[in-house]
């Protein structure tokens, strides 16, 4: 078997791998690894879990030792979680260099973030996005030195899916020197490949794991048919079979959107299962939180929509259950992939519905293989059938009750957003709007009281005139006529 040291490792890095417990590199390492050392541009496609990752980390570390200086590297990932795992990398294979790291991700805080940016650090890991912003806003920091550009889940990066990183990827490749080398990774490379190739042009490298089959070969791969109205009844049933039959047991349940995702979190805890969720929807510290609880083992099933579908490597993975059968045959060996890992077994299973049937045939197709039947015990799903969707049904109404307003304010925020609008800026102009129209009404109110207030007054004093007119009226009434002697004298 090869050695890390054989690739031209220097030793202080092939004795932090065997510190590492890795003791022999995976045949990525062992094709890539010398490539970037020798200076070139690189682009490698092997499946989940074949530890892509130190592929790139450890070269960049030995290049970094000999020429030390902030900033050497830029990492992009599509995802905040996967930042933060590239980060820790990082960390614990270059510790004896006393590295300098920075994360850069959306959610976190901005301001912090631009000064540990402005003090120089070793490697940025970042996705697009935020390090964009940093790049369009501040000039306390620049990428124009930049020795390393790496894009981890390259074809996630460069595709246009929900989430499109095209614009924020100018701005970083404009910033970016051209005299660099670019590194390029993920299991689902090659229908990117033509895009990837206009990036990486430094007598570019590309390496492909020779495989018949496209998913790791200790996966057990398996589909479930189910009709789509009691869905849930069978992976409350695939849950329970799995919690009664394994000591040890970590499930990751993948959805199709994050309501679901919520939903589901909900009716499993119903259930007692110690289930937490992580989608797109929730605050930045709580999607930490839930990876970190899973992680630890304390809860033993993740939720996940396909945020947490690629890189995220949890070695206590065994199952993952496709809640929904995934659209794109891409999608699926991501996120069958996030059990049977680094050598590991693992099971996968995909609940298919009547109307998913050509997403199967689609996945099967691409991956090269057919998937086994899952079997389960019809009579055990049907008595908890009703239970489970009368459950699901109040964890819906329950959730519609709470978060759907706060939903709904982050939909039109994404809305403003598409229009090219800034949503802060727009709630700003409301807010000013709403305060000058309640100035106009307290100056109309104003305007009323006065002349109403001055009407008044005319009235009482029509009153009053009115009133003095009847006395002086009657005082003349009351005085006696004079006599016509008088009225002589007077003459
Ligand atoms: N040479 C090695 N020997 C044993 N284990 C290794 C070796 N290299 C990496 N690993 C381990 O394998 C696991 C998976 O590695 P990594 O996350 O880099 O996979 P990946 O190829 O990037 O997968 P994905 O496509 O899902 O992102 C990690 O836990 C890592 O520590
Ligand atoms: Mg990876």
């Amino acid at each position: 078997m090869a050695e890390f040291a054989k690739l031209g490792l220097a030793s202080w890095l092939v004795a932090q791998c065997r510190q590492l417990g890795l003791k022999h590199p995976t045949p990525v390492q062992q094709n890539c690894v010398p490539a970037i050392l020798e200076g070139r541009d690189c682009m490698g496609c092997a499946k989940t879990g074949s530890g892509k990752t130190a592929a790139f980390v450890l070269p960049i570390l030995q290049k970094l030792s000999e020429d030390p200086f902030g900033i050497f590297c830029l990492v992009l990932t599509p995802t905040r979680e996967l930042a933060y795992q590239i980060a820790e990398q990082f960390r614990v294979l270059g510790k004896p260099l006393g590295l300098k790291d920075c994360i850069i991700v959306g959610g976190m805080d901005m301001v912090a973030q631009a000064l540990e940016l402005s003090r120089k650090p070793h490697v940025v890991i970042a996705t697009p996005g935020r390090l964009a912003d940093h790049l369009r806003s501040s000039n306390t920091f620049n990428i124009k030195k930049i020795r390393f550009l790496v894009m981890d889940e390259a074809d996630r990066l460069l595709e246009q899916g929900c989430t499109d990183f095209t614009k924020d990827l100018e701005v970083i490749f404009d910033a970016a020197p051209a005299q660099r080398q670019t590194l390029l990774f993920s299991a689902t490379l090659t229908d990117t490949l033509k895009v990837l190739q206009g990036i990486a042009t430094n007598k570019p490298f590309f390496w492909e794991a020779p495989a018949e089959v496209r998913t790791v070969e200790q996966l057990d791969q398996r589909y479930l048919l189910v009709p789509e109205k009691v869905k849930d009844a069978y992976l409350v049933h695939l849950i329970q079979t799995f919690q009664d039959e394994h000591e040890d047991w970590s499930i990751i349940i993948f959805t199709s959107t994050c309501k679901t995702c919520q939903v589901l979190n909900m009716m499993l805890r119903r259930f007692n299962f110690p289930s937490v969720a992580l989608h797109s929807m929730m605050k930045q510290k709580a999607r930490f939180a839930a990876l970190a609880k899973f992680k630890s083992s304390v809860y033993r099933i993740l939720i996940a929509t396909d945020v947490a579908s690629r890189g995220l490597d949890i070695p206590t993975v065994q199952v993952v259950i496709n809640h929904n059968t995934p659209g794109l045959p891409k999608i699926y060996i991501h996120r069958v992939g996030r059990t049977a890992r680094a050598g590991r077994d693992g099971i996968a299973i995909t609940l298919v519905t009547q109307y998913d049937i050509h997403l199967l045939h689609a996945i099967e197709e691409e991956i090269k293989m057919k998937l086994k039947d899952f079997s389960v015990e019809e009579a055990t799903v049907l008595k908890i059938l009703t239970q489970v969707n009368v459950v699901r049904r109040e964890c819906e109404i329950k959730l519609e009750a709470t978060d759907f307003d706060e939903k709904k304010e982050i939909n039109k925020r994404k809305q403003l957003i598409l229009e090219g609008k800034d949503p802060d800026l727009e709630a700003k102009r409301k807010a000013e709007l709403a305060k000058i129209r309640q100035k106009n009404r307290q100056f109309k109110e104003q305007v009323m009281q006065t002349l109403q207030r001055q009407k008044a007054l005319r009235l009482k004093r029509k009153q009053q005139r009115k009133q003095q007119w009847q006395q002086q009226r009657q005082q003349r009434q009351q005085q006696p006529l004079p006599s016509p002697k008088a009225k002589e004298k007077k003459k």
